[in-house]
């Protein structure tokens, strides 16, 4: 079974083609590299000993759709692509709503076009609103986006599940991620943020390895067992895998699903901090400073759903991901810009 993956050069795009050729799926990937490196693409062929297809070129551009979706048999779509830089929205809103629902409306004109209606979407936590009770679960309140990034995931929900509901031979699948971390075992693929890192794992690594003087620990004041802001980690490839289960899913069942892809544990900022420096014995001096405006406390996942429909969950631990992400930096100081 062929998977188009859209941003599959990306951080999690680059881990799903693993998991997808190492289960067998024949993989066409189509990225524009506005946030990636080809040598991602090279490494999971290295990784798998399995060849894909690439398709350098934009998710918005109609013809270059028609071509992929003329020339490979796909059964899946795998979307990805977007922009992700929560900050970044706010100053370039017309960047992201433009990249981010022109890039699902072109792909789905195409797909109604062409027939095939079987869709995955990443969509995020940031859909739930911050006075939701925890564990979240997919039924909690969503919406009151707090800047642009999050209100392209919300109306994309909408824009699809509108479909589904208008069009009953769509298959969708909404997941809505946590706090992706970590890398593959190899150390090979991995996030590769440009310029300054806004997550908390690449900051982590980026001071572990010398290119950051030290962390800044954003708040201490929480209403959390130590004060420091608690989300839920999840490993890379356990996220990798939920997507391998959810075109299972998506090509046995018709409508429009979301999933929470989470472990159902939450884990403190210093947590974190002391979780890697103990698993990998080195030093990540950090300092206390104000609250990031736009924080909330504590967001972690109620994953039962996921378990039951997808038959997926969570298997690797903190010090996984904690090792995991610093054998990908310590491996690639500079990312694949070396
Ligand atoms: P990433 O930036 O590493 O990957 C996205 C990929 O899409 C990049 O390779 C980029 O070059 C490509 N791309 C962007 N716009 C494109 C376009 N118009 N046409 C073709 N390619 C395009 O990001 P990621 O962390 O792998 O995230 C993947 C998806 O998951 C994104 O939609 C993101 O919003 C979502 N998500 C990520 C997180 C996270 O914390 N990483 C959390 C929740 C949701
Ligand atoms: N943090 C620090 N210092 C840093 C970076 C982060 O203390 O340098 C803290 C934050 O205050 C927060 C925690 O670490 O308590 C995690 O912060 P991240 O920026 O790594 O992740 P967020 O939960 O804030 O946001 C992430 C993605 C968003 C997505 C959201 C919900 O970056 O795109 O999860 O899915 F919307």
């Amino acid at each position: 079974m062929k998977v188009l993956v859209t941003g599959g050069a990306g951080y999690i795009g680059s881990h799903t083609c693993v998991e997808l050729l190492n289960e067998g799926y024949e993989v066409v990937v189509v990225d524009n590299l506005c946030n990636s490196n080809p040598e991602s693409l090279k490494r999971v062929q290295e990784l798998t000993g399995k060849t894909l297809k690439f398709y350098e070129g934009d998710v918005r551009d109609e013809a270059l759709l028609k071509k992929i979706f003329a020339e490979n048999a796909v059964s899946c779509v795998i979307h990805f692509a977007g922009l992700k830089a929560v900050g970044e929205s706010v100053a370039m809103p017309w960047e992201y709503y433009d990249n981010n629902l022109n890039s699902t409306l072109v792909l789905t004109k195409v797909m109604k076009e062409v027939g095939m209606k079987n869709l995955i979407f990443s969509s995020s936590a940031t859909v739930y609103t911050a006075d939701n009770e925890m564990p979240l679960q997919e039924t909690s309140r969503t919406g009151y986006c707090t800047n642009p990034y999050g209100w392209t995931k919300y109306m994309t929900e909408q824009i699809l599940s509108g479909m589904s509901h208008a069009d009953k031979e769509w298959s969708i699948v909404l997941l809505r991620y946590f706090n992706p971390i970590g890398a593959h075992h190899s150390g090979r693929i991995g996030e590769d943020p440009r310029g300054i890192p806004n997550n908390l794992m690449p900051y982590i690594t980026q001071v572990a390895v010398g290119r950051r003087e030290q962390l800044n620990v954003f708040g201490d004041d929480y209403d959390t067992p130590d004060g420091t802001g608690v989300r839920d980690y999840i490993h890379v490839v356990d996220l990798a895998r939920g997507h391998v289960a959810a075109v299972k899913y998506a090509t046995e069942n018709a409508g429009c699903e979301v999933f929470n892809l989470g472990t159902g544990t939450g884990y403190s900022v210093l947590d974190m901090v002391h979780t890697f420096i103990d698993v990998n014995r080195v030093p990540v001096p950090y300092q206390i400073v104000e609250r990031r405006p736009g924080d909330i406390g504590t967001c972690y996942a109620d994953p039962a759903k996921s378990a039951e429909k997808l038959h997926w969950k969570a298997e690797k631990t903190l010090a996984d991901m904690c090792r995991d992400s610093w054998n990908w930096q310590s491996k690639n100081p500079m990312g694949y810009g070396e």
